[in-house]
């Protein structure tokens, strides 16, 4: 297919659809256009582990935001989702920011759509709102502070008591607050699709043939999923959790791209992906697994497709992201 045709079906397919030359060395023609174009590339831990490898800096959504706004180089290649790559954008309205492709979406973030989002909130009028980061961009500007899996806590607690708050859009992440904080929040209904497959009855079963296992979980699961785990976090969190504890085999109650970093920080240890429901790959995320090395090649060498905002939203949805990272700053979550 030629560019022309190719840019011309962007919007309708995602990403840029050409033939790559199966003998070019991805790897090393990425490096060469991070080089050539002054480009750093930012990935989830819920990438690939090829697009993990070649990338500038690998995190969760707080140290992925941190890096995007402080960032020097001329432009943010976004290895994660859309509203991550936003994020970004915002951050960095005068970098390019690039997502190798656009369809990389969020369950949490279509769950909770703008001119749906503003009737609820009529509801409510006295009630400041916490949006977890992951929702369009557009709703972040009907947000007064966005918040992560790593600073949520902090956040919450950063509100005066008699403050009433709605939380959106994560159902399970609002129900951990409250049950952390006490704080009665009104939440959105939405949910990760990803976080909400696992199986209680098969995760009991997988811990008795690992007795010495310890269940770790992301606050995106729900309730009864998170009361049988020693540790709740963020990616980094979890990470963090694995790298200093003393137990040497870990049941992982989270998207299956992180075990990439947990092994090789810890080569010695043992990590078991938290069984899903049924027997599909369904604790990977469908929409990071969008990205392929070959559609992050194509993004690089192209320059496309390019996140594109309009400057209401980059002015009204920058302040609830401001105050996060504020809140961040003050609590010392900052990444290095
Ligand atoms: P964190 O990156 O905050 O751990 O959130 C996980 C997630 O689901 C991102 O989409
Ligand atoms: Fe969204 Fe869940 Fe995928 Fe994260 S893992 S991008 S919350 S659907």
């Amino acid at each position: 297919m030629s560019l022309s045709t190719a840019t011309a079906q962007l919007d309708r397919k995602g990403f840029l659809d050409l033939d790559v030359d199966p003998t070019l060395d991805l790897v090393a023609e990425i490096q060469r256009l991070k080089r050539e174009k002054n480009a750093v590339i930012l990935a989830h831990y819920y990438q690939e582990s090829e697009i993990q490898d070649v990338a500038d800096f690998i995190g969760d959504s707080l140290g992925l935001s941190q890096k995007a706004a402080s960032t020097e180089a001329d432009i943010i290649v976004f290895a994660g989702v859309h509203f991550m790559a936003e994020t970004a954008k915002i951050l960095s309205p005068g970098k390019k920011v690039l997502l190798p492709d656009l369809k990389a979406g969020c369950s949490l973030a279509d769950s909770c759509t703008p001119p749906l989002f503003r009737k609820f909130k009529e509801k409510y009028p006295d009630h400041i709102v916490v949006s977890y980061i992951n929702c369009t961009a557009e709703l972040k500007t009907l947000t007064d502070i966005c918040c992560t899996s790593t600073n949520a806590l902090a956040v919450i607690e950063s509100i005066p008591k008699d403050q009433p708050i709605i939380f959106a859009p994560d159902k399970n992440l609002g129900a951990y607050l409250i049950k952390k904080t006490g704080r009665d929040m009104v939440l959105w209904n939405g949910a990760c699709m990803v976080h909400e497959i696992f199986s209680h009855a098969r995760i009991v079963k997988l811990r008795q043939h690992h007795p010495n296992a310890k269940f770790i979980a992301h606050p995106e699961c729900e309730a009864h999923i998170l009361s049988m785990a020693d540790y709740i976090g963020s990616t980094t969190g979890l990470l963090k959790f694995t790298m200093s504890d003393s137990a040497t085999e870990f049941i992982v109650g989270t998207e299956a791209g992180i075990l990439h970093q947990m092994q090789k920080s810890s080569p010695h240890k043992t990590f078991i992906p938290a069984p899903p429901e049924n027997n599909c790959a369904c604790n990977e995320c469908p929409h990071m697994k969008r990205n392929t090395l070959e559609k992050l090649y194509l993004c690089m060498e192209y320059e496309l497709p390019e996140i594109i905002l309009p400057d209401w939203i980059i002015e009204q949805g920058r302040a609830s992201i401001d105050r996060m990272l504020e809140i961040s700053e003050k609590a010392g979550l900052v990444v290095t």
